[in-house]
């Protein structure tokens, strides 16, 4: 079957490809939007599920064919929850997120933090099958390491490890991260729903 994921960064559908991979998940051809097609939701959703569920009923729109999306973020504790759903835009580059929010927890002890991803799953009727959302859990470190990932990785130390996101391989990442996770119960609802090969 071929689902269409919504997003325009070729690199999500990469990652969505490479995990798909590493969990042996066959019978399934992730695809990209075109370009063409323009894609270009308004996010303006309250929380990761809705914003997911606004993402892939406009790729659904736009090919109705079965569309995946999905929507994540970093949650600070001692930050009640931000940056959230503001992750991508909490400052203007990536480094300047990550001093913000180095900044704004200064020397706060409780470092407890979240990586969130919400997943939908829309059929081409445009009717949402299945949502769901992974969690990785951890803590954010005083400084940055690591050179692999994006966003908040350097600064994103994994629970039970004493490495941050920024220093494990891609697929270490993708073994833990709150998108493998996330989408592994995505894969077990495809198989079972489709009958595809486990
Ligand atoms: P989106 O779901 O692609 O809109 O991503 C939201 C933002 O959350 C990204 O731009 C990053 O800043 C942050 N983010 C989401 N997932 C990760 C991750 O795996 N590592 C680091 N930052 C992430």
């Amino acid at each position: 079957m071929k689902i269409i994921i919504a997003t325009q960064n070729p690199h999500k559908v990469e990652e969505i490809n490479e995990i798909a991979r590493l969990f042996k998940i066959e019978g399934v051809e992730f695809l990209p939007i075109e370009k063409s097609l323009n894609f270009n939701p308004i996010e303006n959703g309250k929380t990761f599920e809705e914003n997911s569920i606004i993402k892939a009923k406009e790729a659904n729109k736009l090919t109705k064919e079965y569309t995946l999306a999905d929507d994540s973020g970093l949650c600070v504790e001692a930050l009640d929850g931000a940056p959230g759903i503001h992750s991508a835009r909490y400052a203007d580059t990536p480094q300047e997120r990550i001093d913000k929010l180095l900044s704004n927890l200064k020397n706060n002890q409780n470092r407890k933090a979240k990586f969130v991803c919400a997943m939908t799953l829309i059929n081409p009727k445009g009717e949402v099958i299945f949502k769901t959302q992974g969690e990785c859990k951890g803590e954010i470190a005083y400084t940055q390491s690591g050179t692999h990932g994006f966003g908040y990785d350097p600064v994103f130390i994994v629970e039970n490890t004493n490495k941050t996101m920024a220093d494990m391989t891609e697929d270490e990442k993708n073994k833990i991260s709150h998108r493998s996770r996330a989408l592994q119960k995505v894969f077990d609802y495809i198989q079972k729903e489709f009958n595809l090969p486990m």
